[in-house]
């Protein structure tokens, strides 16, 4: 830490010091006259990872909807980097660097690899998009002339995820990233989500695969019927909170739960 940095985290509360990549406060927004979430806050940290979690129907992808701006609040605010975009657009979000992985994982199956690179591709740059998607995952450059429809599921959740690394952008939101994927290809998804934040990205996991997420996470939030029910660092999670909310544990296509921790 710089001698600047030090003494502005003494002269001030340290917390407050830094301008969150995300912040919500007091969002409630639904459908129509449905009211699915209600007075959620909360905040990330720049470059930090939270973990969104909760059972099934809480209110997940709600509440990514809401952020990246396809619903509208009806109370509550949402600021990315210290700028409210409560009334912004899904594409002035995208400008500020806003970008989610969608639940399902919102590829075109019927174009081609090449052709879903370019649709991700928010500034246009097509090569260096290519060239950052050969780098991570070298088995989507060996397939770019092919339908995604043709991928394995892993491919496709892999090509899914690219777009969260191909024009950096700042804060990024990722439904249910493992659903229905294989252990060994859930540790690659992982890894890059890793690396995307080590370079600084901000991001949220919205996970079903709770264990994993866990892992992942600096901060953890939990909601259930629309409502945050904790918030805190993973290792704060209590044994009654994770039973009484987070007993969905693993996805339905692995049966990898170790037996014994020591
Ligand atoms: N398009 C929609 N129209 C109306 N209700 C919806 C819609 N999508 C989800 N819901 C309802 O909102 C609630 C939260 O759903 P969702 O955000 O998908 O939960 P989660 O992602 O946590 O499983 C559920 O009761 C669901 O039925
Ligand atoms: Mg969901």
């Amino acid at each position: 830490m710089s001698q600047s940095a030090l003494s502005s985290a003494e002269h001030s509360d340290e917390k407050s010091a830094v301008t969150p990549a995300l912040e919500a406060r007091n969002l409630s927004a639904g459908y129509g006259k449905t009211t699915v979430l209600r007075d959620i806050s909360f905040s990330v940290a720049p470059g930090s990872i939270l973990a969104v979690l909760g059972p099934n129907g809480a209110g997940k992808t709600t509440l990514l909807r809401t952020l990246i701006g396809l619903i509208r609040p009806s109370t509550g605010e949402i600021l990315v980097n210290g700028r409210a975009v409560t009334n912004t657009k899904p594409y002035q979000r995208r400008k500020l660097g806003v970008c989610l992985v969608p639940e399902g994982r919102g590829i075109y199956r019927s174009l081609t690899v090449r052709e879903n690179l370019r649709l991700h591709t928010w500034r246009g740059n097509e090569k260096e998009a290519i060239e950052r998607t050969v780098e991570h995952f070298p088995i989507l450059g060996r397939k770019l002339n092919q339908a995604a429809g043709l991928l394995s599921g892993g491919q496709q959740q892999m090509l899914a995820v690219i777009r969260a690394y191909i024009d950096n952008p700042a804060l990024v939101f990722v439904d249910e990233v493992s659903m229905g994927l294989a252990p060994l290809v859930i540790d690659e998804i992982y890894e890059f989500l890793g690396m995307i934040s080590r370079e600084g990205t901000s991001l949220v996991l919205v996970e079903q695969y709770v264990h994993r997420a866990l892992a992942a996470a600096d901060q953890v939030m939990i909601i259930s019927r629309g409502q945050s029910v904790f918030k805190g660092a993973p290792g704060e999670v209590g044994d009654e909170v994770f039973a009484h909310y987070l007993d969905a544990g693993a996805p339905s296509t692995t049966d990898d739960t170790p037996s014994g921790e020591d």
